[in-house]
């Protein structure tokens, strides 16, 4: 391994969200964070190293984005998923979570319902309730520890209001990666009835062994006349900070459309070292990319194994890509009040309630394993003895 993710590196008093937002969270400051989605990694040095020379020029004025900065993209895209885009289909975008919301205003009007499958990513609700638009909701279907997409539920949810549709993939919290024959589903319904689709693909690169991500644009040309995909750096690369994102469609029309507002409040410049992180991980990223997801899924198997063998009452749901583990703790015989107290102040570990990701999260915790092994099983060892006490 060229890299060491088994580092520790103090993250505390840098106004780390992580770590320094604890208290207001979860209203304690004596416990193990492991719940913003962002990893106790180091940056790597490849987007570290142009950041700093972009600052040996010193003078930080106004900027363009370069032709290298969207073929980075254009070219990552194609190495990774055989997805071949051209730099005119990619907007700018100063974070995934502003693009949800520019999107909903861009595509819907007052009124109109967007579909979202729970449990799903809490800004998800917002960038629809924030707007005065309706959610649509269809749970995702749990069964025998797996997840997978209700079909049914979705074509008799959809009326003539419903314009939108929010996919997940990967599903940020339950961690599927969804295959293509799922997909395809998914995007003929969504083209019988005339839907456009926003298919947040934030996770893409985060994909364990085994699994495979489609983009689902790439499915055909039909389905990408109706999506708009989300795409960044931030997660894979551990620079959340630097708001820096992309949203891709072939669809003219449905570009010219969600760029309206960007660009009419002046945010579709990003900024300096947001455009130049964006480039250089794009670029240099594939081996760290490569070394990151096989510690992962070392992580990931790690807390399977001690779960199954130290805390027989709790199960993990296997992720197929991200960075997060979704427990369940039905058998925990908690509420979702309880359970959260619980995890705060008996086993002092910050986790994701279940319940924040909306119907189907009750009585779930998502665990945050980009981290070094070290830390995650200090966490597990402070579940444990908090089980064997209750
Ligand atoms: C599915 C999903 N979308 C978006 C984001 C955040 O995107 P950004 O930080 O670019 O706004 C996250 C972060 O956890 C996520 O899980």
């Amino acid at each position: 391994m060229a890299y060491n993710f088994d580092e520790i590196i103090e993250r505390n008093g840098t106004n780390c969200l992580k770590y320094d937002g604890k208290a207001k969270y979860f209203g304690s400051n004596d416990l193990l964070p492991l719940w913003v989605a962002d990893m106790d990694f180091r940056t790597p040095d490849f987007i570290i190293n142009a950041l700093k020379r972009r600052l040996d020029h010193e003078i930080l004025g106004y900027s363009l984005k370069p032709d290298s900065f969207f073929n980075s993209l254009v070219n990552w895209v194609d190495r990774r998923f055989n997805w071949q885009i051209k730099k005119e289909w990619i907007s700018f975008t100063p974070g995934v979570v502003s693009a949800l919301n520019f999107s909903v205003l861009s595509f819907t009007k007052p009124g109109d319902k967007v579909i979202i499958q729970t449990p799903v990513y809490f800004p998800f609700f917002t960038a629809i309730t924030d707007h005065g638009r309706q959610i649509a909701v269809n749970e995702l279907i749990y069964k025998d520890g797996n997840y997978s997409m209700d079909y049914d539920g979705l074509r008799s949810l959809i009326d003539e209001k419903t314009k939108l549709l929010i996919l997940c993939n990967p599903h940020n919290p339950v961690g599927r990666v969804w295959r293509k024959d799922e997909l395809q589903t998914i995007a003929d319904i969504c083209l019988e009835k005339n839907i456009t689709i926003l298919s947040d693909e934030i996770h893409s690169d985060l994909i364990l062994p085994g699994h495979k991500h489609f983009p689902l644009a790439s499915l055909s040309d039909k389905i990408a006349a109706i999506t708009v995909t989300l795409m960044a750096p931030s997660k894979t690369f551990n620079m959340a900070g630097l708001a820096s994102s992309a949203a891709i469609t072939s669809n003219p029309d449905l570009k010219r459309q969600f760029e309206k507002i960007p660009n009419s409040m002046h945010i579709s410049s990003g900024n300096l070292f947001g455009i130049t992180a964006f480039e250089a991980a794009y670029t240099h990223g594939d081996i760290w990319l490569h070394e990151l997801v096989l510690y992962l899924d070392k992580n990931l198997t790690f807390i399977e194994q001690f779960i199954n063998a130290n805390i027989p009452s709790m199960k993990v749901v296997r992720a197929e890509g991200t960075y997060l583990a979704w427990l369940d703790c039905t058998n925990l015989g908690m509420n979702d009040k309880d359970l959260r107290d619980f995890f705060i102040h008996k086993a002092k570990v910050g986790l994701n309630s279940g319940t924040d990701f909306g119907s189907g999260g009750e009585g779930f915790m998502r665990i945050n394993f980009g981290c070094p092994k070290s830390v995650l099983e200090k966490g597990l060892t402070r579940i444990e003895a908090a089980i064997k006490q209750k």
